[in-house]
């Protein structure tokens, strides 16, 4: 894609000035919808949350079941264009002792389901192709969109959904659960208490061995996301890596991604994989895979920052994110979590600290949001807590009128990347601009404080919450 429609749009008034004051710093920096701001803004609170869930295979599922332990949300519509997915999610409704939700099923349902008065938040678990259509119905519906990673594949698509989200004043957010990662939080911790000094350079990383659900005789995923990876380059899943990085560099809040520059290795163990594992007659055996092995992503900010963001979903290589961030008077990584500080100003830090100081540290300054919560969010499962933590915590801001943690600026510079790493590498790793969809507002936008949630405003009965079945793996 080359220059943005979005370059020669019209300014409105508050673009405009942020362009003046902040100077357009990408082509699409100088325009702007009608519309205002989405960073800090915060909704009229909505105290008991009718949620239209679209999407119920594995993470649909998993929504479903967690959110029963939440007082104050109803699932009050559902979604899916298979029937027994449907009926799935009603059981488990059942079984919980709530009532029935609205069924939604079709391949179009959906925006019938956006358009549903008893529904105030969408929450949108489909896969990859589907999100952006399904966040653009419901902000028009007036519902509020919560979507799961990555929120949108295109620069072009990124720009629809700010503006769409300026414009209705709906919240847009990008389901980002990583963020809520223990281990991601401790980071934030640390490094807005500066124990870190100021931050150098950060890895992250999606590695994750997927080929036993996609490159099987059945895939267990349905096979859409083995036929992005079949057709893609790229990094097409950069946010797990990516964006608690960029909560804990204040990218969009103080600063922003400028650049990036990609490059693959070559395809190798998909193909290997189904030659062993498929039969001879499947088609599957015969298609090229597109998606590399490994991609390698690096990211300059706006204020002189680097960051490796690293992609591998086929390679016999243990789960990881990585989540280095380095500091002038420490560092942190995970997959094993380590840590050190230097003890005085260039005393060096030439090994990690032993477990025994390292869990100390963990205990220290673990994120307050993670001592509310973070016994009740292992109980309920999903990814070790972080997926109950991200939902509780946005439901909270729902329901006391608070602004979200992430906004759609969030989204888009970092979904994002599915197009730019893609077109980078297709360019012998070509420097591509990543745009500013702040229009120059990362200059004076507020940093993330350190969140908490008060559960007894959220009326939580901690004995009553138990574990929610159909969670998977991240
Ligand atoms: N954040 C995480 O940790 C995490 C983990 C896994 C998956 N994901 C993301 O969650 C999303 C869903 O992944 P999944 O593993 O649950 O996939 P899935 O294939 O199990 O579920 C997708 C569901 O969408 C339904 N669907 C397809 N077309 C539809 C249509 N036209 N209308 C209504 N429903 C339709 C499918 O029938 C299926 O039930 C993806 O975006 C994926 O990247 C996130």
């Amino acid at each position: 894609m080359s220059m943005t429609r979005r370059g020669f749009l019209g300014s409105a008034v508050w673009a405009g000035a942020a362009a003046v004051t902040g100077g357009c710093a990408t082509r699409a920096g100088c325009g702007g919808p009608e519309g205002s701001p989405m960073h800090g803004y915060a909704a009229p609170k909505i105290p008991c949350i009718r949620l239209g869930v679209v999407g119920m295979g594995s993470r649909g599922c998993g929504v479903v079941g967690r959110m029963c332990n939440l007082p104050g949300v109803v699932v009050t519509a559902i979604c899916d264009n298979v029937k027994d997915k449907i009926d799935k999610a009603q059981k488990m409704l059942a079984g919980k002792g709530k009532p029935a939700a609205k069924e939604y099923f079709g391949e179009v349902a959906w925006r019938a389901l956006c358009d549903d008065p008893n529904v105030d938040v969408v929450y949108n678990t489909t896969p990859w192709a589907l999100h952006v259509p399904v966040q653009l119905a419901a902000m028009k519906g007036g519902k509020h969109v919560f979507t799961e990673v990555p929120s949108a594949l295109t620069v072009d698509e990124c720009w629809e959904l700010v503006e769409t989200s300026e414009r209705t004043k709906r919240h847009c957010m990008q389901l980002e659960n990583c963020c809520y990662g223990e281990i991601e939080m401790l980071t934030f911790n640390l490094a807005k208490l500066g124990m870190l000094g100021e931050l150098v350079h950060a890895e992250g990383a999606y590695i994750h061995d997927l080929r036993h659900m996609c490159a099987t005789e059945v895939p267990a995923c349905e096979g859409w996301r083995f036929d992005e990876n079949r057709v893609h380059g790229g990094n097409r899943y950069p946010t797990h890596g990516l964006v608690p990085l960029c909560l804990t560099f204040d990218i969009n809040r103080g600063d922003r991604l400028d650049y990036l520059v990609s490059l693959e290795s070559n395809q190798v163990n998909f193909t290997a994989y189904m030659e062993a594992n498929l039969k001879a007659d499947n088609p599957r055996r015969a298609s090229k895979v597109r998606m590399a092995d490994m991609n390698s992503t690096l990211i300059k900010t706006a204020k002189g920052k680097s960051m490796l963001i690293q992609h591998d979903v086929s390679s016999p290589r243990p789960y990881s994110r990585i989540q280095l961030v380095t500091g002038t008077k420490g560092s942190i990584c995970d997959y094993p979590y380590r840590v050190v500080f230097e003890s005085k100003p260039g005393s060096g830090a030439h090994s990690w600290y032993d477990e025994a100081k390292a869990n100390e540290i963990r205990e220290k300054y673990r994120h307050p949001l993670w001592k509310t919560v973070g016994e009740l969010a292992k109980r309920v499962g999903g990814h070790g807590g972080m997926d109950f933590i991200m939902d509780a915590r946005w439901v909270y801001c729902l329901q006391q009128g608070l602004p979200l943690d992430m906004d759609v600026y969030d989204l888009a510079a970092t979904s994002c990347l599915c197009e730019l790493t893609e077109r980078s590498v297709d360019a012998k790793s070509r420097a591509e601009s990543i745009p500013d969809f702040t229009r120059g507002a990362w200059r004076t936008n507020k940093p993330l404080g350190i969140v908490d949630i008060d559960l007894s405003k959220m009326g939580v009965d901690a004995k009553k919450v138990g574990a929610a079945e159909g969670q998977i793996t991240v």
